[in-house]
């Protein structure tokens, strides 16, 4: 035998310097749910060691993050039934206790690295991401309005990267003109481009209790079948001024993230999102498999696939372990 490939793999050193792939503390987003109490801490159920926090807790959660080299969050507001909607008006006024807590976030570490999630469904009466009519209808255009007040309200709080995840057409061009009308030509846009009608987004859903009232998301989210359709809506999204491109869920969808990074020049995000970390997690807490293993597999696994940035509820304990 000439060739031997076990060579290659004969110690960890040799390993570690023929590694094609690293991820590192730099390329995570930790997303946290905000509760509205203050001092507030619950604990997601079906997200084991994930919990929900108020401003309180979110400061120190930022603070240890920051010193373990966690630098970008992605927060999602808790918001009590009673201030819901059918047109999701929370979403929008400033005074709301989410706007006051980002604010707060951004006095007390400009640094950090701020994004939000632009989509009705956690204001709204009825749990989806648009304005839904009388016959159930989800309003595309109108919708964009509701979206449009979001995204500035939100940029007005000095968000860094607005993130819309509602998938209906035309909103990225939409947001994008209202935040340079108003002077935000510098707060950056991560396009939830291919975002598919998924079943693992349940956990989240119980974090946010933003399950839809009725009907399911298919009529604007992706079909799972379809992967050139992927290319149609990361188009319209690099023509409508998108600074990065965002496939979700992740290791479902990996051919997806491998497709887009070779399309497009854009960095290319991927949401590891809250099933496929209750998936670990709870195997984990049966003796099933290893956490920091499975974990580490996976991270590396999506940015394997072409992913720059990747959002994960794993991100606090990826960096713990990196010490
Ligand atoms: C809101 C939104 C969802 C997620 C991120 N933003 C849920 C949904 O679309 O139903 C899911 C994130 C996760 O599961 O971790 N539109």
């Amino acid at each position: 035998m000439m060739i031997r490939p076990r060579r290659n793999r004969k110690s960890a050193v040799i390993r570690a310097m023929v590694e094609e792939t690293k991820v590192t503390t730099d390329d995570l987003i930790f997303p946290l749910f905000l509760l509205e109490d203050p001092k507030a801490k619950i604990e997601v159920n079906s997200m084991p060691g994930i919990c929900r926090l108020g401003i309180d807790h979110i400061l120190k959660e930022i603070e240890e993050c920051l010193k373990v080299g966690i630098a970008a969050f992605d927060i999602f507001p808790v918001v009590n039934e009673s201030h819901k909607d059918k047109m999701a008006t929370k979403s929008h006024d400033p005074n709301f206790f989410y706007i006051t807590a980002l604010k707060e976030v951004k006095k007390r570490f400009p640094e950090a690295c701020v994004m939000t999630d632009v989509a009705m469904d956690p204001y709204s009466s009825d749990g989806h991401d648009g304005i839904v009519d009388e016959n159930g209808k989800i309003l595309n255009d109108e919708t964009l309005d509701v979206l449009g007040k979001m995204a500035l309200t939100q940029a007005e709080a000095g968000i860094d990267i607005i993130g819309p995840s509602d998938m209906m057409d035309g909103r990225v061009g939409y947001i994008r003109e209202i935040l340079d009308g108003n002077g935000f030509t510098e707060t950056s846009i991560m396009s939830y481009s291919a975002k598919y009608a998924s079943a693992f987004y349940g956990p989240f859903r119980d974090a946010l209790d933003s399950a839809p009232k009725s009907g399911d998301k298919k009529t604007y989210q992706m079909n799972p079948a379809n992967q050139r359709e992927a290319l149609i809506e990361a188009d319209l999204d690099v023509g409508e001024g998108a600074d990065f491109l965002m496939v979700k869920p992740a290791l479902a969808y990996l051919d997806v993230i491998k497709l887009l990074k070779d399309n497009y020049e854009l960095p290319i995000a991927a949401y590891n999102v809250s099933g496929e970390y209750a998936m670990i997690a709870a195997a984990a807490e049966k003796g099933w498999l290893d956490k920091t293993s499975a974990m580490n597999e996976s991270l590396l696994s999506i940015k394997r696939a072409g992913a720059d940035i990747i959002l994960t509820y794993f991100a606090k304990e990826f960096a713990k372990n990196k010490r």
